[in-house]
């Protein structure tokens, strides 16, 4: 029986873990492409929750950052291919964000749990096979270490309805955090938008 504290090792034969995968597809292609794989029959593993977006550059540092903390073993972006998005660059910005929100999870050693991959309306076959493929390198990795307790700190979330703020304006200890972030996370995504609003900014 879990005690809700047991550490899962990287997956070894026969222990039964699967690893819970997020899929941001964008409208115009991945998501057309995952529709695709799912009339064509081809078969990929149950591990892959798809969440639909309009474009890869939708996809905000902090939102995956959210998913990773909140039970995602893996995050995967899947846009059009360079050249084909809905929104021009979309996908090129989105390129340079997710790079830059990878490096900054190196710190938290979670970067090989974040992958960007480009998935057309017509590449059902290639969608199975990144999710295939992803969810093998997940396994590999085990379970995301930041749902272990022994490893992060508790979570501390204001009541519905209740202010964060003290009635004399000072903050309440143990709710400035509303959000659940710790310092390292704010860091990384202020850093990640950064980049993401200097490229933009460039063009
Ligand atoms: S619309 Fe598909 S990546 Fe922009």
């Amino acid at each position: 029986m879990s005690t809700g504290t047991d550490v899962v090792k990287p997956a070894q034969e026969g222990n039964g873990w699967e690893p819970n995968i997020l899929a941001f597809c964008c409208n115009w292609c991945s998501y057309a492409g995952a529709d695709l794989a799912g009339v064509s029959r081809f078969q990929y593993p149950p591990t892959v929750k798809i969440l639909r977006v309009m474009c890869s550059s939708r996809v905000e540092p902090a939102f995956i950052l959210k998913a990773l903390r909140e039970g995602a073993d893996g995050v995967l972006i899947a846009g059009c291919h360079i050249g084909d998005c809905h929104y021009i660059d979309g996908n090129k910005n989105a390129q340079i964000r997710i790079n830059n929100t990878k490096k900054a999870l190196v710190k938290l050693g979670l970067d090989k749990r974040l992958r960007l991959e480009w998935i057309s309306a017509s590449e059902g076959l290639r969608f199975s096979e990144v999710i295939k493929d992803f969810t093998e390198e997940i396994k590999k990795l085990g379970k995301n270490p930041v749902n272990e307790p022994q490893i992060m700190a508790p979570r501390v979330t204001p009541l519905e309805g209740v202010s964060t703020h003290a009635p004399q304006g000072k903050r309440v200890r143990g709710v400035e955090n509303p959000q659940g972030f710790g310092n390292d996370e704010r860091r990384l995504i202020a850093s990640a938008n950064k980049s993401a609003a200097n490229v933009q900014g460039s063009e």
